[in-house]
């Protein structure tokens, strides 16, 4: 299959592209360059441009008749910079996200796999949180997010356009052969701060909120290996009409987790058995906003796309530290 990837030389977008590669399939990259960098989407079939840009997306798909599907993952992604910016967030992720849709029906090309979050839910007694769990949206990106999710969802009512929304958790690690990864110069999650920490390139890892009602007070997440969430992507393509045929939905939302929590001390845990020396750590109470957490119930995942995540979190976390090393050398800077 051929399948176009808005956002494809971002960490995630070009993580999938290689697992559709593996999996025999074609990516064709639409980035815009903003954030990604050139060098992850080497050796690809790439467009630089806008995802808004209807201009761009005819050539696209005229010289490449036979894309099957988008996945559309193109977005600004930084929470903090979200509640900065909020004019910006909801121009780039929400009205050039409609051009694109409405673009993509015209040509003839509906069928649309959208990159939603976890970030959307609210916080559950038990923090295991399926489909139809309530949302309560805490940023202004984690409500651009909601947004295109209902319109898509309205959508795909209205007109040929059909759509899979993932909701993914939280990616780490990088892709097997180390060719992509992480690549913020000071990479705000909790991982990436725990090997900066690790690394040296800062005194301390701080963990942020202890008083949490989780089993040890600090936050809980569903850590994803960025390389189990591309496989999702690949069987999301492949099975994209069979999965929606069976909902009998033109429009269905999946999340993509492990179905494991694991709280921060937890993950520190892991980390410093994974690399092998204990690693400085001090406590903070929370930042604003920082939410308790959720993880996924994986069940419509498994019944819809036949997917499971395979990867442990010490396999996560070892992944992340071979990136650590390598980027260097893929990216020039540390
Ligand atoms: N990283 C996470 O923890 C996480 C969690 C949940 C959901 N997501 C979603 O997954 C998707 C990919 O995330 P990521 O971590 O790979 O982010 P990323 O920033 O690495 O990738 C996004 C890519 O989109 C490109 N882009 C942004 N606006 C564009 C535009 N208008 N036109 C063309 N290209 C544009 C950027 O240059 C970048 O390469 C996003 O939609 C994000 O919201 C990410």
């Amino acid at each position: 299959m051929k399948v176009l990837v808005t956002g494809g030389a971002g960490y995630i977008g070009s993580t999938t592209a290689k697992a559709l590669e593996e999996a025999g399939h074609t990516p064709v990259i639409l980035d815009s360059l903003m954030s990604g960098p050139r060098a992850f989407v080497r050796d690809r079939i790439f467009y630089e441009g806008d995802i808004a840009d209807r201009h761009l997306l005819a050539r696209v798909v005229d010289e490449h008749p036979d894309l099957d599907c988008t996945i559309h993952m193109a977005a600004r992604i930084v929470v903090p910079e979200s509640v900065e910016q909020p004019y910006e967030y909801y121009r780039d992720n929400v009205a050039k996200s409609l051009e694109l849709f409405d673009e993509l029906v015209a040509l003839g090309k509906p069928r649309i796999l959208f990159s939603s979050s976890a970030s959307l839910y609210a916080t559950v007694e038990d923090f295991e949180v399926d489909e139809t769990s309530p949302l309560d949206p805490s940023s202004p990106y984690a409500r651009t997010k909601q947004v295109m999710e209902m319109a898509l969802t309205d959508m795909a009512a209205a007109t040929d356009l059909r759509a899979i929304i993932l909701r993914y958790f939280n990616p780490v690690g990088s892709d097997p052969d180390l060719e992509s990864g992480v690549y913020a110069r000071e990479p705000s999650h909790v991982l990436g701060q725990l090997v900066m920490a690790a690394q040296g390139q800062r005194d301390s890892f701080t963990i942020t909120g202890t008083e949490h009602p989780t089993r040890d007070g600090t936050g809980i997440r569903d850590y994803i290996h960025v390389w189990d969430l591309a496989q999702s992507h690949v069987v999301a393509v492949e099975r994209f009409d069979e999965a929606l045929r069976e909902v009998n939905e033109p429009s269905t939302i999946i999340n993509v987790g492990t179905g494991q929590g694991v709280t921060v001390r937890e993950l520190v845990e892991a980390f410093q058995k994974v690399y092998g020396e204990p690693v400085p750590v001090t406590e903070a109470p929370p930042r604003p906003g920082d939410a308790v957490g959720a993880f996924a119930n994986v069940d419509k995942a498994r019944e819809l796309l036949g997917w499971t995540s395979s990867l442990s979190i010490e396999q996560a976390i070892a992944s992340a530290l071979a990136w650590a090393e390598k980027r260097k050398q893929v990216l020039g800077y540390l």
